[in-house]
This record gives structure tokens, sequence and C-alpha cells, in this order.
């Protein structure tokens, strides 16, 4: 039997109200339970808002530096726990070891940076028009905050919103996502272990409509921070809207890797391979256009199949596996309709484009690593977001035409271009409309001290990460004080 787990509000852990659960499974062998979790409703949100709103008052007026403190303390614990956390955080949503110990290590390098933050948190001082008035930005928590996170990060993503939420002086109601509700708990644990005040961090565990929609739509709550498809970001976008409510969102992408002819072509094959297959192609920064300018595009695509041919598929916790499972059932379905519409469409499967059912695959959510040729921009394959092991390949003949076919889509998380060429280099940095951008180098794999997200229907301008993660939780109040005992009017009004 499964361990039970519950939602963690006001510092109780507890079930849900209406007693209901639901099981998280392991998606190399489904029949692997690996605990029971509360199946949360409204009511559960709202006992999470309110214990957020009791603990808002005397947060908001603890240090900055003292609350940051919590920060470090929790990433001293997951330095200590990341190997066991790798292995359930493998077991629970399937990518392999290494990338586990990778998202778990993103969440520890966040912490210390946040936690950096809380002796920082500059604001500026501004000289005044007037004689003997002073002027200073100082920024303020914007309340009680909603964090809804996907299941590809169980770690880094919700460490990405909680940490700036907590070093803000927010309280928080954090919703994950109901495929990775093990590693959300375990992370929540943490703040308790190191001494959270009960209310800061609360945790309702559950499914989007349920448990994530009564979240936006509190009226105590003032700030979502939501990461997930661009269906539900959308949706949320409008209730934020309606509602007054700030809102940031990070949905996902249709990312591209160009590949010019001067490419360093051993660099180029294994940053495809990287950027396409790394967790599944379940990387809102996966590769999942290959634009390659016709003087590459054979020896390219040639050496990319034989990297690709070699991948082994299977459980994420062998070592020697590649390419680990999908996340459900769902998702699986989802991306083999996409492959043959794929091939409805015209594009031609090059490797791939199978679910694997064989020994060793039968009771997981496997698909064969699959490469497409004779993709055209215009194609829905082309177009959308897949979110599994597939890429394809568009044939080009001039960079401009390449960063062209790169912009031609509603999304803009991350391009990358291999070249030497300085010219393509400039091209490249300055019209692609990407929040982020590589030269050579593999569209995945951000690094914390920059900011993350992107342009178009990626996303609503917001930022996480990097020196922009506080704006997501902070108000700026604008101050001045005037000390020359007259009441000055500005604008030389006398
Ligand atoms: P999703 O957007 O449905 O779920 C993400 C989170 O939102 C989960 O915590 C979920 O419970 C919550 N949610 C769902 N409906 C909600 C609602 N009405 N109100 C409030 N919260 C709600 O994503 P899902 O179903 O897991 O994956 C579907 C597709 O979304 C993927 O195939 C992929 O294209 C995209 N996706 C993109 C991600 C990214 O990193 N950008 C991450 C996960 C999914
Ligand atoms: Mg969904």
């Amino acid at each position: 039997m499964a361990e039970t787990y519950q939602n963690f509000i006001g510092g109780t852990w507890v079930p849900a109200s209406k007693g209901e659960t639901f099981d998280s499974a392991n998606p190399a062998s489904m029949d692997e339970v690996l605990g029971t979790f509360p199946r949360s409703t409204a009511e559960d949100v709202d006992a999470a808002v309110q214990a957020a709103k009791g603990a808002y008052h005397e947060w908001m007026q603890t240090p900055a530096p003292e609350r940051a403190d919590y920060l470090l303390r929790v990433a001293l614990l997951l330095e200590e726990r990341i190997d066991e956390w790798s292995e359930l955080m493998t077991r629970e949503m399937g990518k392999t070891l290494k990338e586990s110990r990778g998202d778990i290590q993103e969440g520890i390098d966040f912490l210390h940076y946040m936690a950096g933050e809380g002796r920082r948190m500059q604001g500026m001082t501004v000289p005044s028009e007037l004689r003997g008035k002073f002027s200073m930005t100082v920024r303020h928590p914007i309340g009680v905050v909603g964090l809804i996170t996907p299941w590809n990060f169980p770690i880094a993503i919700p460490t990405w919103k909680i940490a700036p939420a907590i070093v803000a002086g927010c309280t928080s109601i954090f919703k994950p996502a109901e495929d990775t509700p093990l590693l959300a708990t375990l992370l929540v644990k943490a703040f308790e272990e190191v001494g959270l005040p009960p209310g800061v961090l609360n945790l309702v565990h559950g499914f989007g409509e349920d448990a994530g929609a009564p979240i936006v739509e509190h009226p105590d709550v003032r700030a979502i921070s939501f990461t997930g498809s661009l269906e539900v970001g959308r949706m949320i976008n409008e209730r934020c809207g309606a509602l007054m409510k700030r809102c940031s969102l990070e949905l996902g992408s249709k990312n591209v890797m160009i590949v010019m002819p001067d490419a360093n072509m051993d660099l180029a094959v294994e940053a495809a391979a990287w950027g396409a297959f790394a967790t599944s192609g379940q990387r809102c920064t996966a590769t999942s256009r290959l634009v390659v300018h016709e003087g590459a595009k054979s020896e390219f695509t040639e050496r990319l199949l034989t990297r690709v041919g070699g991948m082994k598929v299977g459980n994420g916790l062998e070592p020697d596996v590649e390419l680990a499972p999908v996340i459900n059932a769902e998702q699986k379905q989802r991306v083999l309709s996409y492959i043959e519409i794929g091939k409805d469409e015209g594009a031609k499967v090059l490797i791939g484009g199978n679910e694997l059912t064989g020994e060793g695959y039968e009771k997981g959510n496997f698909i064969e690593p699959t490469v497409f040729d004779e993709m055209t921009p215009d194609m829905r394959i082309a177009q959308e977001e897949i979110f599994g092991p597939v890429t394809g390949i568009i044939r080009t003949d001039d960079v401009d035409e390449a960063i062209r076919i790169a912009n031609s889509v509603d999304y803009g998380l991350s391009a990358a271009i291999y070249t030497h060429d300085i010219t393509n280099v400039f091209k490249a940095i300055t019209q692609l409309e990407f929040g982020i951008v590589y030269v050579n180098a593999p569209t995945i794999g951000a690094e914390i001290q920059l900011p993350f997200g992107g342009m178009k229907n990626t996303g609503n301008g917001h930022r996480e990460a990097g020196p922009q993660a506080l704006d997501e939780f902070m108000e700026w109040k604008a101050v001045s004080v005037d000390f020359s005992g007259k009441v000055q009017k500005a604008q030389g009004i006398d």
C-alpha cells in the first residue's frame, strides 16, 4: 500500500475536506503507485487562503534577510537529499536520473540566488525638483499569491515561484501538478522543517478545475503565477483580467535551432539530439524545429539519425537510458496523434514514429525518438507545441529566411543558432523574437541567474528567475519625504 499524503494548510497537514484522493503513478510502470494525495476543492483552497491571509501581516513585516534565511536553509537540506529525491523524481515523472538531479540542482541554485536577494531587494533614490524633499522607491509585497505548476520540473519550477514569493514577503497557496504531487510534498515539508512560520506557504493538491481554478477565482488572492499549457494559461489570463489580478504566465513554445553550413557539425548534432529528446521533449524549451541550411543538411541529417538511432529508450532509473517515458497515457496519445498529423501533412518520418510496446515497455508510456524531414513552416507539427520526443527538419537557403521561419510561430521562448559567422550571429541576436537566444548552445539548459520567459504566446511579458524574479511578486512604491517645513507644490505651482 502506498503512503497517504495530505495538504499543508496553516502549518498543519490535513486531508481534503471532501475526503477524496488520487494516486501518483510511475510513467515507466503505471501500476507502481508512489502515493495517495488529497483531491482538493474550493473549500480546501478557501482554508488555505484564510491561512495565508492570517500569516501575511506578520510575514510582510519580517525583515527580508530573515525571510531569505529560510531559503538558504532549504537549499542546504536539498543538497543533502539530492540523491534520494532524484530517484523519487524519476519514479514519479519518468525523466532520467541525471536530469532529475539537474532539476533539483536548479532548485538549489535558485534558492541560493534568492536567499541573496533578501539582502539586496534594492530600490532607487531619486532627486526631487524641490528643496528639502527626498524621494525614493521601495518594493512592497503584492500579498497572498497563487502558484500553479506543471509536472515536467517538479522541484525547479515550484522553487522558481515559491522562493521569490517568500523573500518578497508574500504568503502563498501552491497547487502542484496532479502528476507530481510527491516531489511537491517533499519540497513543502522541507520548508516546514526549517521552521517557516505557519500559513506562509500552503500546499493544496488536486486537479486543475477542482483546485487550480478556485485559487484563480478567490477574491483574496492578489496574483497568480502559472506555468503550463497555452489553453489553461489563456483561461487564467482572461479570468485574472476580469478580476483585476496580476498574472504571470509561462506557456511553452515552439523552439528552434538553426544550423548554418559553417557550424561545427559535432556540436550541432549533439545539441539537436539533447535539445529535442532530453526529458523526452517535455520541456518548454525543447528543440522541436531544426531549420537547417541546404549546405549542411545532408551531413547533419545523416549524423543526427545515427545519433538518435543509438538512443536507448527505457526506464529513467537505468543509467544507459537516454529517452525516458512520457508523463501519462493522455500525453502519449496526444504525441502519437501529432505524429499522425505530421504524416498526413506530408512530412516524412526519418526515424521513430511509434509507441514502444514490447518487453520492458508494457506498463509504461514509451514513444520512439522521432525525427521528421520535409517539414514545412506552416504545418501544424511545425506550429503547435507537441511536448514529446518529436522534432522535424525544415530546409532553408539563407540566414534571413531561417530567421523568418524561426519567427513564424505564435510562441517565442528559446532559439539557438549554430554558426561561426559573425553576421549570422548578430542577425540572430537582434532579429529572433524569442526571450532566450543561444549561439552555439542548445535551446535547453537555462541558468537561473538569467531571466526566463518568452515573447508572443509564450507568456504575458513577465520573467521568472534572474534579477527580474521579484517583479512577479512585488509592487513599486514611490516614497517622498518633505523636510522643508512648507507645503511645496510640484510643477512650479506656488
Ligand atoms: P496544464 O496546463 O493542463 O496543467 C498545468 C497546471 O495547471 C497543473 O497544475 C494543472 O492542474 C493546472 N490547471 C489545469 N487546468 C486548470 C484550470 N482550469 N485552472 C487552474 N489551473 C489549472 O498542462 P497539462 O495538461 O499537464 O499538459 C498539457 C500540455 O500543456 C502539454 O502537452 C504541453 O503542451 C503543455 N505544457 C507546457 C508546459 C511548459 O513547461 N510550458 C508544462 C506542462 C504542460
Ligand atoms: Mg491539462
